[in-house]
């Protein structure tokens, strides 16, 4: 392949890159995507600044009020470029059957072939910003690196809030240290002397999602948003990270591997100061950062949770065979509308300064505001660029802020932020959460049996779709383990490793992590959720770990263990038994409906499903008719 220099392109790698793959693969990239230049990000505040002032100047960014909200932007992307787009992601095994029924997927060679042409030129007339970045502390045993190859100066400044960026990386990376190729681009290139005619370029018409798990590449084109885009997040910490967790177990006998999850990572210490770390994973935009970053509420004097990770854990078995986990990235991609100081107070104060607000409404005074903020204003400019008021609001249906609009800050900038958040060992975790988003039928909260009920509980998580990803809304879909777009290989697979990961751990004497299944979201006769959430989940919390000390006996039924009404600390919350009843009663007929459902899910997955799930299906059934 031609290299640019020979185009006339020169590399001008600085001297600190010193991985002669990596500087083959960028030439390689350069002559593929033929940008008019290459910047190599060091990731310094001074690079952070000038990219965010050449954004302003484009267009793509207004700088905010600095009264209001110091050093911050809003982005407003074109209208057709808002979500992670799940039909256009693609898992590209060798063999179909390795993606699974779960994933969309293409021959390796077919989407190359598919691919080669989009790319071509793809980057002509931009800048190809170089951004090198390790998911995880630095030099973490836990941690991976990846270089991203992306036109957009948008993902540029992302990926600093949201990944540890710059030319740290490369002394880790060393001369043969392995990474992650990373490709993006927006897919407008531009003709020679043509300029932007919008202030958010991107492919109308033609999205890739790509991930080849084999050869451990990611390529995306099309779209410059979130997931589709930031691809240190989804594309590597899930869908690539799930097959490298799951190819580690398959090293010689003994090895364990380990776990890439779509989870929160919290800490919880008691009044006398003993800490408890939970991982929990809800479907994307259910509130997986409020529950990271909760307040204990009344009753919970001496209680703190403290946040590891809002998103995203890593896990490995430890020496002492208890499991680690990192959050691998290190600023939040949150979703801001329904965020205000009741919902989530640390949140509202981790957006005071240094934060890029993406599809936001910009108020007449300079600052931002969404649905669910707070009062709305008389007047604001909405994320399409159109006046907004209430009354607008209220004839048209108009949003101010588009639905899946988010926040990218820091993780320094939380206030509950915890000690160990960059500790490179990780911190132990004493118990799963599963939850899922459910108006019937499943209660608060059950704890498992044992680790294969857990994995059941978790593999037919169900949940009521939601604004993040592209698509339907309101419709209950199977999201197993909350990954349902995040796996990268064959979900029943994926079921086995987990239960594989166990069995061997168990084996070797480990004290397993409790397993819980949760559901905030259960809806009384009037609609209305019955569960008041947030903070008062610290209720529930709190009852898990008297569980985990053996100071709460539960109630057994036929799917595991629930708290009794009195085994629940209620000060401060006026929330009758009558009201605990009915979020966590069973209705027999609708479980029997439900395990339809679950047969239903098996039945797609039937390629590979450990026969664990189906025996303890098999087991709730019998429980169930008894
Ligand atoms: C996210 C998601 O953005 O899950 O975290 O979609
Ligand atoms: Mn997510």
């Amino acid at each position: 392949m031609n290299s640019p220099a020979m185009q006339g392109l020169p590399l001008h790698a600085p001297a600190w890159v010193r991985n002669a793959k990596l500087v083959a693969w960028v030439a390689d990239m350069a002559a593929l995507c033929k940008p008019d230049a290459i910047h190599w990000c060091d990731g310094s505040q001074t690079e952070y600044d000038q990219l965010c002032q050449q954004l302003v100047d484009a267009g793509t960014f207004k700088r905010l009020n600095p009264a209001k909200r110091t050093n911050s932007y809003l982005a407003c992307s074109d209208p057709s470029d808002v979500a992670r787009v799940e039909d256009r992601t693609f898992i590209c095994s060798e063999k179909k059957d390795e993606a699974g029924p779960t994933n969309n997927w293409m021959a390796p060679a077919e989407m190359r072939a598919t691919l080669q042409p989009l790319f071509d030129g793809c980057m002509r007339g931009r800048t190809m910003y170089v951004v090198p970045f390790s998911m995880g502390p630095l030099g973490s045993p836990i941690a991976h690196i990846g270089v991203e190859l992306s036109d957009s100066a948008y993902v540029a400044v992302n990926m600093k809030m949201m990944t540890r960026m710059g030319k740290a990386v490369y002394d880790v990376l060393g001369v043969d240290g392995e990474f992650v190729p990373c490709v993006h681009t927006v897919g407008a290139p531009l003709a020679q002397g043509e300029k932007d005619t919008t202030a958010w370029p991107c492919n109308p018409t033609t999205k890739y999602i790509v991930h080849y798990p084999e050869t451990r590449e990611i390529w995306s084109y099309g779209s410059g948003y979130g997931g589709n885009a930031l691809l240190g997040k989804k594309c590597f910490a899930l869908r690539i990270a799930s097959n490298m967790g799951r190819a580690a177990s398959q090293g010689p006998s003994g090895s364990l591997g380990w776990l890439a999850e779509h989870m929160l990572i919290l800490g919880v210490t008691n009044p006398q100061g003993k800490k408890y770390h939970v991982a929990a994973a809800f479907p994307s935009a259910c509130g997986k950062t409020n529950f990271a970053m909760l307040i204990p509420p009344q009753g919970f004097d001496g209680w703190k949770v403290t946040t590891i990770g809002d998103d995203i854990a890593w896990i490995k078995p430890g020496q002492d065979g208890r499991l680690y986990a990192i959050n691998p990235e290190a600023g939040y991609f949150g979703v801001a509308p329904g965020t205000n100081t009741l919902t989530n107070p640390n949140c509202m104060a981790s957006l005071n300064k240094d934060v890029i607000f993406t599809n936001v409404a910009l108020t007449d005074d300079g600052d931002v505001w969404w649905e669910g903020m707070s009062e709305a204003p008389a007047h604001a400019i909405d994320w399409q660029g159109k006046d907004w008021t209430p009354a607008i609001a209220k004839e048209t249906g108009a949003k101010a802020a588009h639905p899946n609009a988010r926040f990218t800050v820091a993780a320094t900038n939380n206030p509950a932020l915890d000690s160990a958040w960059d500790d490179p060992a990780g911190v132990p975790i004493d118990a799963f959460i599963f939850g899922g988003r459910r108006s019937t039928t499943v209660p608060l909260v059950t704890e498992a049996r044992n680790w294969n009920e857990g994995v059941y509980m978790a593999a037919t998580m169900g949940s009521e779709t939601t604004a993040a990803a592209f698509g339907q809304q309101g419709v209950v879909r199977r999201d197993p383990f909350a990954m349902l777009p995040f796996a990268g290989y064959n979900m029943s697979d994926y079921f086995q490793h987990w239960l594989d990961l166990g069995k061997k751990l168990a084996a070797a004497g480990a004290t397993l992590p409790r397993i819980y299944t949760t559901n905030w979201f259960r809806k009384g006769e009037d609609g209305k959720f019955v569960w008041p959430g947030y903070g008062e989940n610290m209720r529930v919390l709190k009852w898990m770990i008297d569980r985990i000390e053996g100071q709460a006996q539960g109630t057994e039924h036929v799917f595991g263990v629930s708290p009794a009404y009195e085994e629940l600390n209620w000060t401060g919350l006026d929330f009758s038994a009558e009201q605990f009843k009915s979020v966590t009663s069973i209705d027999k007929a609708a479980w029997q409906q439900e395990l339809k459902l679950h047969a239903e899910l098996f039945e797609q997955l039937a390629y590979h499903l450990p026969k664990e799930l189906s025996e303890t299906k098999g087991r709730i059934e019998q429980r169930l008719a008894a």
